[in-house]
């Protein structure tokens, strides 16, 4: 018998069917992903007709709802499938796509005291921490994403910097920030929305491993004082965007630490690699920082969005966003809400794919999962070396690759890799992302997905000398 929900507004008629059908998409979704496949293919008549269709005024049918649903997610672009480089994203690990539909099964809102959800989250923050190697002490919360959690971060860093600037404004004062030339937008960004501003982001110089310059920065700081200018904060990289590479987070805590400015490590890539053998000796000096970036939608391999914002003291966040209005109440037993620590209200429980994640698979297993990509992206590395035909812009220190393919004398390398980016986009056999190193256009593979296989990066190198060969004959 069909079984109906008794009193909804809105029954889903035959729930358990369209249930059962759900899961069965899912489960062609992960086995579609278990290999790669040929190539990308393209939105079709069917697919672009529906996509204009007005909105519906009548009930539809809830499995031919999700058929269509699933129709048009098979031809996008997604980061699950094991031979997609280009940016850094999830994998869509299994259980955190379960643990998602159950997040928003409940629908809680970890806004307000939220019961055993908010300590499943806190729970969530402290095991990252762990699992990175923060301070024991560790606290935070989950943001929407890097960029995100980075803003919040920097809001708590100004107010500890200028106390009050949240109800005063900047009041004539003038601020900045100071992070590598290498930090990713979201630094800018966040100095943009804060008051900061964009040009008062100072971009030290990087050394020959493209890392911040300590004493750079410690000049600039100490520069910017002389001028009556109040330094925020330092943002170090842990794994940049560009090339993953490292800031030297030790030295960078001393120049921190004697001058009292806050140090914030943006690990929303890399951070994860903390916690390998292969890589956790370049995180040394994460225990001194203020606060970190960990995107597990990255490289914790879960879906978005699910970024981890650890602090050393949460008190900072407090004064930066705490309120007592007349409809947010605080009791004695509660006296903290999860929004008093940060910008966002209506907070979903992002942190149970995270929590699900570490629960089944185990911290060793993800850090093996990691420890895998970044041998995957030495053999990458080793496999562009030992060719004549390319060329390998720097060394990975984590698993970004940047490369580019030797052209023909009369051709220059850089219009070449830009054609040859376009040419394999076009192709879609593998997903690589066009980046441009000190103004030398390039390709960059990034490999952060527990799908990827030794053959899916061989296959980089495929792609990359048939398809350049191919746009060396046709310029
Ligand atoms: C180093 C770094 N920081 C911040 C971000 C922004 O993260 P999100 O896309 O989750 O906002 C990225 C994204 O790639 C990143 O690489």
């Amino acid at each position: 018998m069909r079984e109906e929900p008794a009193g909804s507004s809105l029954p889903l008629p035959d729930r358990e069917a369209v249930l059962e059908h759900a899961a069965a998409l899912i489960l062609e979704t992960w086995r579609s992903f278990d290999a790669a496949r040929a190539g990308q293919p393209l939105p079709a008549e069917r697919h672009l007709a529906l996509l204009s269709e007005s909105l519906p005024q009548r009930p539809g049918e809830g499995i031919a709802a999700l058929d269509a649903a699933a129709d048009v997610l098979d031809v996008s672009l997604t980061q699950a499938r094991p031979r997609f480089f280009g940016w850094i994203g999830g994998s869509g690990l299994e259980i955190g796509v379960l643990g998602d539909a159950l997040m928003a099964s409940h629908d809680v809102n970890v806004a307000l005291s939220a019961g055993a959800a908010t300590l499943l989250e806190r729970q969530t923050v402290r095991w990252t921490g762990e699992f990175v190697g923060f301070v024991p002490s560790a606290d935070g919360l989950m943001a929407a994403g890097g960029t995100l959690s980075n803003l919040t971060a920097l809001t708590a860093a100004r107010e500890r910097a200028l106390p009050g600037v949240r109800y005063e404004g900047l009041t004539g004062h003038r601020l900045a920030l100071y992070c590598s030339a290498e930090a990713h937008y979201s630094v800018r960004r966040a100095a943009e929305v804060l008051g900061i501003g964009g040009r008062s982001v100072r971009a030290i110089a990087i050394d020959s491993n493209r890392r911040m310059d300590p004493g750079a920065c410690a000049a600039a700081i100490d520069a910017d004082r002389r001028a009556g200018i109040v330094p925020v904060a330092v943002v170090a990289t842990a794994g940049t965007t560009l090339t993953g590479a490292v800031d030297d987070l030790e030295a960078l805590a001393e120049v921190c630490a004697s001058r009292e400015v806050w140090l914030h490590a943006d690990g929303a890539y890399g951070l994860p690699a903390a916690a390998t053998q292969l890589a956790g000796h370049l995180f040394k000096g994460l225990v001194r920082v203020d606060s970190a970036t960990v995107d597990a939608h990255k490289w914790l391999y879960v879906p978005k969005a699910c970024s981890v914002l650890l602090v050393r003291d949460p008190a900072a966040l407090e004064a930066a966003f705490s309120h007592d209005e007349s409809y947010v109440p605080h009791t004695d037993r509660e006296d903290v809400h999860p929004v008093d620590r940060t910008l966002e209200y209506s907070r979903p429980l992002s942190a149970l794919k995270l929590w699900l994640a570490f629960r089944v698979h185990g911290a060793q297993a993800i850090a093996t999962a990691i420890e895998r990509n970044l041998r995957q992206a030495r053999l990458l590395a080793d496999l562009v070396r030992d060719d004549p035909r390319l060329e390998l812009l720097v060394e990975p220190q984590l698993s970004a690759v940047c490369f580019r393919h030797l052209p023909p004398e009369h051709m220059t390398a850089a219009a070449h890799n830009a054609a040859l980016a376009a040419a394999i986009a076009a192709d879609g056999r593998i997903m690589l992302a066009a980046a441009t190193v000190d103004g030398v256009p390039c390709l960059r593979a990034c490999i952060v997905n527990h799908r990827t296989t030794e053959d899916d990066v061989r296959s980089i190198v495929e792609a990359v000398l048939e398809l350049g060969a191919r746009v060396s004959r046709t310029r």
